[in-house]
């Protein structure tokens, strides 16, 4: 049972959670590191197969290379839009992994616990699932923990292969930066920016049927 104090706690965290792009340099305790990914590393996934790794980025240099395909990605995204007011948004990412003290590249491989994972049989794609669950889990422990997260998936994935030296099987699911912020955003920025708002969960539920309201 969870007290009324511990219930409150959860919701905090559920509803505090930010994607932040801008971070401070100063390193994160690499026990608080440790909590957080056994925070993911307590994810629901499917078969249990537990499908992630994560590779924890700290120096410069690897900074600079996943930034590079990043940047690349978002210029090669240009092209959707007709203004640049989208790309820029993507190139604060770009900013945000040289400038948080850490990237954790989160991948799932799809091959663990053999061919015939329990339940990902019907449903391949409950790997990739199960891996965002753990994202989700770090994301909100690492709220609880004061530090800010901003998840990166602007990038070719042979891209981050080839840096991160990860075999052609398994998949570079996220690239997430991790550390401080001194602007951490009480709204999504997506809604401040009047992008997208919320939508009301009213609208979104149904009963019996697909779009039966009551
Ligand atoms: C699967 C996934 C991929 C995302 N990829 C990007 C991304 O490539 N670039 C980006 O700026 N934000 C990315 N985000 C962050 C979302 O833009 C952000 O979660 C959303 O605007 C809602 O804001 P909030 O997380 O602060 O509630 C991603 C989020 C998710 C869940």
């Amino acid at each position: 049972m969870f007290t009324d104090q511990e219930k409150e706690a959860i919701y905090k965290a559920i509803y505090t959670r930010r994607d932040v792009r801008t971070f401070r340099p100063d390193p994160i305790p690499s026990e608080i590191i440790l909590k957080i990914l056994d925070a993911a590393h307590h994810a629901p996934s499917v078969g249990f197969m537990q499908p992630w790794n994560f590779i924890v980025i700290s120096t410069d240099e690897i900074k600079n290379r996943l930034a590079w395909a990043a940047d690349k990605e978002r210029r090669a995204l240009a092209i959707h839009y007709e203004g640049d007011r989208e790309t820029q948004f993507l190139q604060l990412k770009v900013e945000g992994i040289k400038q948080a003290p850490l990237t954790i590249c989160i991948t799932c491989d799809p091959t663990r616990g053999g061919s015939h994972v329990l339940g990902r049989n019907s449903i391949p794609e409950t790997d990739s699932l199960s891996t965002a669950c753990a994202i989700q889990n770090m994301w909100l422990a690492a709220c609880a923990e004061g530090l800010a997260m901003g998840w990166v998936s602007f990038y070719k994935k042979n891209d981050i292969r080839d840096i991160l030296d990860i075999p052609p099987h398994i998949d570079p699911l996220a690239l997430i930066s991790i550390g401080y912020t001194d602007h951490y955003p009480i709204k999504p920025i997506l809604e401040s920016a009047n992008w997208e708002k919320r939508l009301m969960l009213h609208e979104l539920i149904f009963h019996e049927k697909w779009g039966s309201q009551k």
